[in-house]
């Protein structure tokens, strides 16, 4: 390719990667399939690296991260970015309107919104691209977050239509509740702590140097203000609806997260709606805005120093009981973390019945000053599980002493160690301590790992206080006798179990890998390991160099691998579990049979252990024939992840076999049909 073709094609990829991407994130309706998309991106990025003077700020490469941030640049802030009086009372949401209308001559309109629990953001735009993304900071100035705004992929790079030459768009970045869930599940899997406030992870996760770990956590963006010289709307609801035209999100009419009235009905119809329905939304809220909607009426009405006169918010007051704290317990979690978990006396709250609730850690528990039997408050947002927030002093019972952190592990007595900056305390005895053995054999067997099918952790439990399992590699040595001796197992289930673990021997080396359990090896870390390195042996035999050369290894993946290596106990386990016949390596994938004759196969997706050319070449291989369109004659669709939508669908009417990777290598292997 010259470079003329390439500039044509980067504009052209450009132009049809943000229409696709602005028909994902912004309109919820895309066109095209994921797998179709990221063809697209790789291209755009293959060219760029080909010709790198051809990368421009708005590429949309950019939404995958990379620019590392070192130092956030102080900005001040053209318009200052004020914040907004609050109350939790509608009587005082009355007096506002009435205020108003007492000093503002003319037909009042207000717009009601959704007060998005997130970090306010000020984006300024030139020419239609992205020029600078700015946090509040104090109001007058803020940091230069840049860089990481252009991850997100609701935040358009370029616009679209007739917008002015340079305004500044605010809005609040926030987790969904999907992503926040997505991204504490991936922490739970790597090892790591969970995040227990979406806001405060928002705000952390804008704040982090490397835009590609803000890329992969997935932020979203609404918009809710506009600020341009020379505004030439009438009023805000239409400044909305006109920038959604420029490409931006706005909140939907259609979901009522934004309306317009004329009057205090209207508005307490909006805060009445959102109060019964707020806990259905899939973004967490802490209230409603109200504002006076045409600009000239904002303009004489002004601002104080600190907040807008046309503007308040009203506040949700979080559900707060009291009750006792009863007692507190320590659980173990599968990586040896701690957490004190608080026994309250049962309390309604929210509709369901509270008994427990999270302490997270050692300085919660301090800066609580808790005593055991205090009167506690307790309250609950959203999807987050119940907090206690405040004690009430003047119900403490006389005579007690504040909680202390205990030293020893509840559960096999080993010293507890909490290293400098960590927030957690652990128990390192991790091939000694039962909820450790226990959680990493489970871990082992669980979905995305081993998938071992006739297990679940109430069978591990009993295997386990039965002394029949006591590490990952013990699975392997399990009889059907030794199981069927066990009270609680019938034969059908007996049998299905063994079946489970033999079939996991076929299981490819990444699943392998990630199942071990070695801490902050999640599975895209594993997948990447076993591509880089190959095998088992050159994975323990690695330098921390070589592991830090890989994508995405940094120093505290690279420690803990070598950390794991380093114990002979666990590279005791991982020689037995190839002595067992396990995946050590990465499969040489090409055999040659004819188990295939006569079978054709439409392969689709994204995989694993094989690029599309690499099935293509087993299928052929094992006498079956590729086909690219489904039709009614196809034998099996494999499906990958990203799997194109109308190819399933077709499979799915005309009720062809689905298989996923792991069935295609049973298949291939003889073990299904
Ligand atoms: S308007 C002049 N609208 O709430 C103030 N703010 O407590 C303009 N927020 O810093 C703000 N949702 O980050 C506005 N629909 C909404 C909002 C909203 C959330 C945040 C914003 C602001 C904070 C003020």
């Amino acid at each position: 390719m010259n470079k003329d073709d390439a500039i044509i094609r980067v504009q052209k990829l450009t132009e049809i990667l943000n229409k696709h991407n602005y028909l994902y994130y912004v309109k919820s309706s895309p066109e095209i399939s994921d797998y179709d998309f990221d063809m697209l991106l790789k291209e755009l990025q293959k060219i760029e690296e080909l010709f790198p003077e051809l990368i421009t700020e708005y590429s949309p490469t950019k939404r995958v991260g990379g620019d590392i941030t070192k130092r956030f640049e102080t900005v001040v802030h053209r318009y200052p970015m004020l914040s907004l009086s609050n109350t939790y009372s509608k009587n005082e949401i009355e007096e506002w309107v009435n205020r108003i209308k007492k000093s503002i001559n003319d037909n009042l309109e207000y717009v009601c919104e959704l007060k998005y629990d997130g970090v306010a953001i000020g984006i300024q735009y030139i020419n239609g691209k992205l020029f600078r993304a700015v946090t509040r900071g104090d109001g007058v100035k803020g940091e230069d977050v840049t860089n990481n705004v252009r991850t997100i992929r609701s935040i358009p790079l370029s616009l679209k239509g007739d917008y002015p030459f340079d305004f500044e768009i605010r809005g609040e970045i926030f987790f969904s509740k999907k992503n926040f869930k997505k991204l504490n599940n991936q922490r739970l899997e790597q090892g790591d702590t969970q995040f227990s406030n979406p806001r405060n992870t928002a705000s952390g996760t804008l704040k982090m140097q490397d835009s590609k770990i803000v890329s992969k956590r997935q932020l979203d963006c609404f918009l809710y203000g506009i600020n341009f010289n020379d505004n030439k709307f009438s009023g805000h609801f239409e400044a909305v609806n006109k920038v959604s035209d420029w490409g931006f999100k706005v909140p939907l009419q259609t979901h009522r997260y934004i309306e317009k009235t004329d009057s205090i009905d209207g508005i307490m119809n909006f805060i009445n709606f959102w109060d019964e329905n707020r806990f259905n939304l899939p973004f967490e809220i802490d209230g409603i805005v109200i504002k006076v909607n045409k600009y000239k009426n904002q303009l004489e009405l002004g601002n104080t120093s600190k907040y807008p006169r046309w503007a308040i918010s009203y506040k949700y007051k979080a559900e707060r009981v009291e009750t006792k704290l009863e007692s507190i317990v320590y659980q173990v979690g599968r990586t040896g973390a701690i957490t004190p978990v608080a026994n309250l006396r049962p309390v309604k709250l929210g509709g369901t019945v509270v008994k427990r609730a999270s302490l997270h850690n050692a300085d919660q528990i301090q800066k609580l000053d808790l005593h055991i039997n205090d009167s506690v408050y307790v309250e609950k947002g959203g999807e987050i599980i119940p907090k206690i927030v405040d004690v009430n002093i003047d119900n403490r019972v006389k005579d007690t002493t504040p909680i202390n952190f205990i030293n020893n592990c509840p559960e096999c007595s080993s010293k507890l160690i909490r290293n400098d900056g960590e927030a957690h305390h652990y128990c390192l005895n991790e091939l000694g301590c039962p909820p450790q053995v226990k959680g990493k054999i489970e871990h082992f067997i669980s979905r995305k790992a081993l998938n071992i099918d006739g297990l679940g952790s109430e069978t591990v439990d009993l295997l386990y206080s039965n002394g029949l399992i006591n590490n990952i590699s013990d699975l392997y040595k399990l009889t059907f006798e030794d199981v069927i001796t066990m009270n609680r197992i019938a034969e059908k289930s007996a049998n299905n179990m063994i079946k489970g673990i033999k079939d996991s021997k076929e299981m490819p080396f990444h699943k392998v890998l990630f199942g071990l359990g070695i801490r902050y090896v999640g599975e895209t870390v594993a997948k990447k390991l076993a591509k880089s390195l190959k095998s088992i042996s050159n994975i323990s035999s690695a330098s921390f160099d070589e592991l830090i050369a890989i994508e995405e290894i940094g120093d505290r993946i690279a420690m803990s691998i070598i950390d794991y290596f380093s114990d002979e106990r666990n590279c005791y386990i991982v020689k037995t579990l190839g002595s067992f016949g396990l995946n050590m390596e990465v499969e040489n994938k090409l055999q040659t049979s004819n188990i295939f004759e006569g079978k054709s196969f439409v392969i689709s997706g994204v995989f694993n252990s094989f690029s599309r050319s690499e099935l293509k070449e087993i299928i052929e291989m094992n006498g079956g024939k590729n086909i690219t369109a489904v039709s009614m004659k196809t034998d099996y669709l494999i499906a990958g992840d990203k799997i194109g939508p109308s190819k399933l669908k077709k499979a799915t009417d005309y009720k062809l076999n689905i298989l996923s990777e792991e069935d295609f290598i049973l298949l291939l292997n003889g073990k299904s049909n």
